[in-house]
């Protein structure tokens, strides 16, 4: 069964026209995350919950153009930005739920996923619908420009130790979704976890 996506689309659609404009200044940790995802010339790689496409063309320049690179939001005035911005010339944007990909499995070498698994209903399952379609011995990114204590003092709200992003809490959810946590950084200027997809 799907999930009524109502409340996120609303809530990301309010934001989309004025998303990049808000964040001026991320490209540069984007572009540091894409380049550590060991992705090599040629590979296949999705950002799951891509928005306006700010990854987009950090993600093209490490695959290449022979390499492939897909967009996926709910979204549509996200994806709509992201045409606006020229941002589709770098990757193909689907309207798709990253609970359901319209993705073959072991299509892909990984998935990117910024700012996304806080908004997902069900995270143990929806990380493993990314390992469906992702081939084993591939990566999953987990990133955002900023780190868990900045994100939550920007958003007004404690930092509680039951967060889904504590690596305490994150490994094992990974684990269980089929995914290995092979690094895990939270910073004040970035939060990365990097996991490999079990065979
Ligand atoms: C915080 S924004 C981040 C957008 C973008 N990754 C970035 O870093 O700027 C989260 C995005 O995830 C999308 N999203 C949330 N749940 C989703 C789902 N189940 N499937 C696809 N996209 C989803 C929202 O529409 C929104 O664009």
């Amino acid at each position: 069964m799907g999930h009524d996506h109502t409340h996120v689309q609303e809530f990301f659609g309010a934001r989309a026209a004025d998303w990049d404009a808000r964040f001026p200044d991320d490209g540069p940790a984007y572009a540091a995350a894409a380049a550590g995802m060991g992705l090599r010339p040629g590979d296949s790689v999705l950002d799951a919950g891509c928005g306006t496409g700010r990854a987009l063309t950090a993600l093209r320049d490490v695959v290449g153009p022979r390499g492939t690179v897909l967009g996926a939001d709910l979204t549509p005035e996200m994806l709509a930005a992201a045409v606006r911005s020229g941002r589709d010339a770098a990757g193909v944007l689907l309207r798709a739920d990253v609970a359901r990909l319209p993705l073959r499995a072991h299509s892909l070498d990984a998935v990117f996923a910024a700012g996304l698994i806080a908004h997902l209903p069900e995270p143990a399952t929806d990380l493993r619908e990314l390992a469906r379609v992702v081939r084993p011995g591939g990566r999953l990114a987990l990133f955002h420009p900023i780190g868990r204590a900045a994100l939550a003092a920007r958003q007004g709200r404690q930092l509680t130790p039951d967060d889904l992003r504590a690596e305490g809490m994150l490994r094992p959810l990974l684990a269980g979704a089929g995914w290995r946590l092979v690094s895990y950084v939270d910073e004040d200027a970035r939060f990365l976890a990097l996991a490999v997809r079990e065979d």
